[in-house]
């Protein structure tokens, strides 16, 4: 018997490293999925559509050779460590029309779905936030990576044609339904992002620096606290606390602005985020600072900024009317000046992992 289940990319509108930072996040799920088809077997197996890799493998601690491997092998890992259950062996077939590397969440998109898929067939009772929890603890231990629990929550809890508002210091949410919400188009940078190269480690391990140093959590850390400390805190780790500050602000401020229906508004936020990603928190890249200038200058564009962990990935853009033709052009600028091809797609906002 064959079982197939659907579970989606995420972007998020604006709230970034702020996660792991105890703050606000403003993510949705997408309609970009992650495709998982599970059958009973003897082992093990896994195989990509996409990229005709296959592996074998037991479950135990152990690293495989193969990196998108340990995603597989770390989600069930942890599901069985958590349920405290032994897991029979299913042959799983993974295909994406969600690109990867493109900051999008496909690590996320893979792990939260896999273990919802396999707690439905095994008739596992674990909510949709124990499995995010589950998924998160895999990356962090298995992959090794220090992420936030911003992309699993979405992958698992998202509605459709809302964003979800995440405090982190707590993991309460609640729904932001986005009526009258803009067109969102998502532009590939085409420079991979990738959050187990050490950059966002380094980012999160400054923040910690920061935390330990003024001796308060950023959830209680105000603006004059820290204008205060500034010369103990030296600055770079200033840039950085600045940047969770004025960034969980913006997420508040957003959120009243979409009650509003106020386009112009949610655009300046979403603007000034990607201004503070690129000068305080320096996880943008020279290609979508190019990205973001040329685009937030097309008529009827509210705002753009890069997306997710930096250092490559995704630029999200909203605006009032189709900008296809607007972004070819920018293409072939980017293209001349990068050597590199951009890729872009409209997004909707789309319900959490299912099965189909
Ligand atoms: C990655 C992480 C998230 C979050 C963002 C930055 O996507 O997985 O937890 O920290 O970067 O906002």
């Amino acid at each position: 018997m064959k079982y197939r289940f659907r579970s989606p990319g995420r972007i998020n509108l604006i709230g970034e490293h702020t996660d792991y930072n105890g703050g606000f996040v403003l993510p949705a799920a997408i309609d970009k999925y992650t495709y998982i088809t599970l059958e009973e077997s003897n082992h093990f197996k896994a195989h990509t559509v996409n990229f005709g890799e296959r592996v074998e493998f037991s479950l135990n601690e152990e690293k495989e050779k193969e990196e998108w491997a340990n995603y597989v092998k770390g989600a069930i890992f942890h599901l069985a460590k958590n349920i405290k259950k032994r897991i029979r062996p299913f042959n799983i077939e993974i295909s994406s029309t969600l690109p990867i590397g493109a900051g999008l969440s496909s690590s996320a998109s893979l792990m939260v779905g896999l273990i919802y898929a396999i707690s439905k067939i095994e008739n596992i009772n674990l909510d949709r936030e124990r499995i995010a929890q589950i998924a998160h603890e895999a990356e962090n231990e298995f992959v090794g990576v220090n992420c936030g629990i911003m992309d699993q929550y979405a992958v698992a809890l998202a509605k459709k044609d809302s964003f979800i508002l995440i405090d982190a210091s707590s993991g309460r949410y609640e729904y932001i339904y986005a009526k009258g919400f803009p067109k969102i188009m998502i532009i590939d940078s085409g420079i991979k992002h990738k959050l187990s190269s050490g950059n966002y480690n380094t980012r999160r391990n400054e923040c910690e620096e920061a935390t330990k140093i003024l001796g308060i959590q950023f959830k209680d850390l105000k603006r004059s606290f820290l204008e205060s400390k500034k010369n103990l805190l030296g600055d770079n780790l200033y840039k950085r606390a600045r940047h969770v500050i004025e960034e969980n602000e913006r997420v508040l401020k957003t959120i009243k602005a979409i009650s509003r229906q106020d386009w112009e508004e949610v655009g300046k936020l979403v603007k000034a985020s990607h201004v503070s990603l690129r000068d305080l928190f320096e996880v943008s890249t020279v290609e979508m600072d190019f990205l973001v200038d040329h685009i937030n200058k097309i008529d009827g564009v509210y705002g753009s900024r890069m997306i997710g962990g930096g250092f490559g990935g995704s630029i999200i853009t909203l605006s009032k009317r189709d900008v296809k033709n607007d972004l070819k052009e920018i293409g072939r600028i980017y293209q001349n000046e990068f050597g590199v091809e951009i890729k872009y797609y409209p997004v909707k906002l789309s319900g959490g992992v299912r099965k189909v």
